[in-house]
């Protein structure tokens, strides 16, 4: 079964063909980096009128490299939610539009939800049940135990800001670049972890919630210090006044905080739910500090998707749209609607 994706959540305008749920037979991303990077992070309405203009090239691309016609697709799977409003519009849009036109079965997927899949695209060894998983993007961050297809239970969350979000603006504080993760993963490759011991916020033994708010105040305040400036100075004149060896052992602490309050809790997780396989998705999925620490500290092998899978992408949303088809979850194109606010 050949289902076409479509992912619109946020600066990706994202399309892909995906069969059976594993194997990728297309995936196309457009990336909006670039537009965003001057303002140093996403611009809704910029967002949503470059989806415009590229969403329809990049789905003709995705079935022109998989080889198929419209006669080759059995159903279109779109990202509904959560995101920028504006810019699941387009996406949603296209595909009721595609759907009625075409006469293809709809899913309306959660985007959260479909980061999981990347984990099952590609590999001769897909994840096995119960999975445990840890999804980290620009905007959650949380643990999933998953018992089977479509059957889940949220186990624990951060109770502010998540990983990715964290990431972006200790980027954007210490003047890194956009997108956050990448480049502090990078200047943190310069630098010593071990240069200053930020506080790991944990809301009770026994407990999967966590909170990264209190360790970007860390970061900010030991900067002031190190540039010399009391808390009233403006932040925007705070990362001229560090050099760059200060700013990489920064990055290099507040990326070893991150990852070691993330592996502290997935043990936890591992050992109270003894889950068969442990995934880790969306963009911080792709850092290498916390790919290389949770396969050190569990006991358990870990396969890992590609990196271009964990940031946004239209692969994963086929692929979860394969299991939304086998359990007969179609809807009419009237029935779809987009949800910024749309929950695991
Ligand atoms: N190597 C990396 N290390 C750490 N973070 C990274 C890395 N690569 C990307 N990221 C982060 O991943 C995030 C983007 O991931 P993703 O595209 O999954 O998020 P999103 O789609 O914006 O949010 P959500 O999926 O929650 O709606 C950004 O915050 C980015 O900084
Ligand atoms: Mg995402």
């Amino acid at each position: 079964m050949n289902i076409l994706g479509i992912e619109t959540s946020c600066d990706e305008t994202a399309a892909a063909v995906v069969k059976d749920g594993r194997q990728l037979l297309s995936n196309v991303v457009a990336s909006q980096i670039d537009l965003h990077a001057k303002y140093g992070g996403v611009v809704p309405e910029v967002a949503a009128r470059s989806h415009i203009e590229q969403m329809l090239p990049v789905v003709e691309e995705a079935l022109a490299c998989a080889k198929l016609d419209w006669s080759g697709i059995d159903g279109i799977a779109v990202t509904a939610g959560p995101g920028l409003l504006g810019s699941l519009l387009i996406g949603t849009l296209t595909a009721k539009t595609l759907a009625e036109v075409k006469t293809k079965p709809l899913y309306a997927i959660n985007h959260v939800e479909a980061h999981v899949y990347a984990n099952f695209l590609d590999t001769t060894s897909p994840p096995s049940f119960p999975l445990l998983a840890l999804v980290v993007s620009g905007g959650h961050s949380q643990f999933v135990l998953f018992q089977d297809h479509l059957n889940y239970q949220v186990l624990g969350q951060t109770r502010d800001d998540a990983a990715g979000e964290a990431f972006d603006k200790i980027a954007k504080l210490l003047d890194l670049g956009f997108p956050g993760g990448p480049a502090i993963a990078s200047a943190a490759l310069r630098g010593d972890a071990s240069a200053f011991a930020f506080p790991k916020a944990k809301l009770g033994h026994d407990s999967l919630d966590y909170s990264f708010s209190g360790l970007k105040t860390a970061v900010l305040r030991q900067a002031q210090e190190l540039a010399g400036l009391d808390h009233t100075a403006p932040l925007s004149t705070l990362s001229a006044e560090l050099t760059n060896q200060q700013k990489n052992d920064l990055a290099a602490s507040f990326q070893k905080t991150v990852v070691d309050t993330l592996v502290d809790r997935a043990l936890y997780a591992f050992e109270k739910y003894r889950p068969e396989s442990v995934v880790i998705a969306g963009g911080v999925a792709a850092n290498q500090l916390l790919r290389d620490e949770l396969k050190r500290r569990l006991p358990i092998d870990i396969n890992y998707a590609p990196m271009q899978l964990c940031t946004d992408n239209a692969a994963m949303v086929a692929a979860l749209g394969y299991h939304y088809a086998k359990a007969g979850k179609a809807i009419s194109p009237a029935e779809l609607v987009a949800d910024s606010a749309l929950k695991m």
